[in-house]
């Protein structure tokens, strides 16, 4: 069968989304079922991932329709062949909710794919010898993607959206883990930007990465037509073996139009484009208390310590819409969030005014406030934000971990100011 002979059959409409991508590929290898198919897999699997037995009829039920159903189990094996066994990453997107086929129970199919992950991330924790209570700890993910996400945009029905699934790939190969409250993967920062410490004062600053075109505020945008013209400046970085020179980054999280030259006499380079870091990932869940922040990166730094001490990580790092500086504009000083951000080093990213909103709205696409939920305080603070003509962005963020048993001080931005001592010529 087809891609399109599958979809015909299921009764969607041919060429959906990204469905045919590798299509011939995964049916070449196609076994006749999927692991999570099998009822005693997906019994092990839930629990593990801390479902209550609630959800068994609904898995059991939809595990034999896609059984039963041969155009159905060859779209399930090549959803779990995609997500977990192809070579190249190639997460689902556009993908049909098969309401047609399985009613309610349309969202269970992806559920059940994405149980899938568990004996994968255990055989990979296996390998990094990682231990089995974190294991377990991050399997945790499956439940947030239906609790936290599925069920709020469909009435309380278990399921996961396609989307995040391609996500879950991570788990199975990368030295990724849940530790508290958060999770982290370890590998080199992609990131461009350069950091540097005082040797003597202990003060940060960051250079911005080379041809960055900044506005007038200090942002970056993806898209062109958002800058005026003869506005902002673009940034150059140059560095050799006695200083770096470059345009600083302010830890509010927008760039400045302020050149610097750091002496290395003075200041030492400790993070750079490559060096091994955690990158972090904020599962859903809310109450990222500034208590469940700290205790998660300490304990990051020491899982991370002890299980690949051959890779000495020095940060950590992330970008999300959790990071846009406008938070702090929109949402109260005590909220959690915000605690959170004035103690980190945040830094722009090129927004395109949708930023990271799915995560807070469960719509794709730029958020129209006339058909927004406005269900959370969070909702409604950045639905007022655009309705006021705002123009919303995400950010991004580093945390040394050298400063982790100064957390709640506001390390990065007490007394910052691009005219400190430190930078002074
Ligand atoms: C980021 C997150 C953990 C924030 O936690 P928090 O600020 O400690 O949350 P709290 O428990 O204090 O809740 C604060 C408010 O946010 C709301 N909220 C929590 N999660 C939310 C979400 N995913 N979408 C919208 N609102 C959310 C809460 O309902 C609460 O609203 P209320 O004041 O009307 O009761 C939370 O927004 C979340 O779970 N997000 C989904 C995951 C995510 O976005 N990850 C980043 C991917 S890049």
């Amino acid at each position: 069968m087809t891609a399109n002979e599958v979809l015909r059959a299921v009764g969607e409409s041919p060429d959906l989304g990204n469905v045919a991508q590798s299509w011939e590929e995964s049916q070449a290898v196609y076994p006749g079922g999927a692991e999570p198919l099998v009822d005693a897999n997906w019994r092990i699997w839930r629990e593990i991932c801390s479902f209550g037995d609630e959800i068994d009829a609904p898995l059991a039920r939809t595990a034999q329709a896609i059984r039963e159903n041969e155009a159905l189990s060859r779209l399930f094996w090549h959803l779990y062949w995609r997500v977990y066994l192809s070579p190249t990453p190639q997460g689902p997107s556009g993908w049909p909710e098969l309401r047609g086929c399985l009613g309610d129970d349309g969202g269970v199919f992806y559920l059940l794919a994405a149980l899938g992950v568990v004996p994968l991330l255990y055989a990979n924790y296996a390998r990094l010898g990682f231990p089995e209570a974190a294991a377990r700890h991050t399997c945790q993910q499956v439940r947030c993607y239906c609790d936290d996400a599925y069920r709020h945009g469909h009435g309380g029905l278990p399921g996961v959206y396609e989307g995040p699934l391609g996500w879950l790939r991570n788990y199975t190969q990368k030295r990724y883990v849940r530790l508290g409250r958060l999770e982290y993967w370890l590998d080199p920062t992609p990131q461009n930007y350069t950091v540097f410490r005082h040797r003597q004062s202990g003060r940060v600053v960051a250079l911005a990465a080379p041809g960055l075109r900044f506005d007038a505020a200090g942002y970056l945008h993806s898209d062109p037509a958002q800058y005026r013209e003869g506005e902002g400046w673009t940034t150059t970085f140059a560095m050799d073996e006695v200083s770096a020179s470059g345009y600083l980054l302010d830890p509010r999280g927008m760039g400045l139009n302020r050149h610097v030259t750091l002496a290395f006499a003075d200041w030492e380079c400790v993070l750079r484009k490559g060096d091994p870091v955690l990158q972090m990932h904020i599962p859903s869940g809310g109450s990222m208390t500034p208590d469940a922040c700290r205790e998660s990166l300490r304990e990051a730094r020491d899982f991370f310590r002890r299980y690949c001490p051959e890779e000495p990580v020095r940060a950590v790092t992330c970008a999300s819409w959790i990071f846009s500086n406008l938070l702090e504009q929109i949402l109260p000083e005590s909220a959690n969030l915000n605690c959170f951000l004035r103690e980190l080093y945040l830094e722009p990213r090129p927004a395109c005014g949708s930023d990271g909103l799915w995560f807070v709205f469960l719509q794709r696409g730029m958020i129209d406030p006339a058909k927004a939920p406005r269900d959370t305080s969070v909702q409604r603070a950045i639905l007022r934000l655009l309705e006021s003509g705002g123009r919303w962005r995400h950010g991004g963020m580093f945390y040394l971990l050298d400063d982790l048993d100064r957390y709640g001080e506001h390390v990065y931005r007490r007394d910052w100011s691009p005219d400190m001592p430190e930078l002074r010529g």
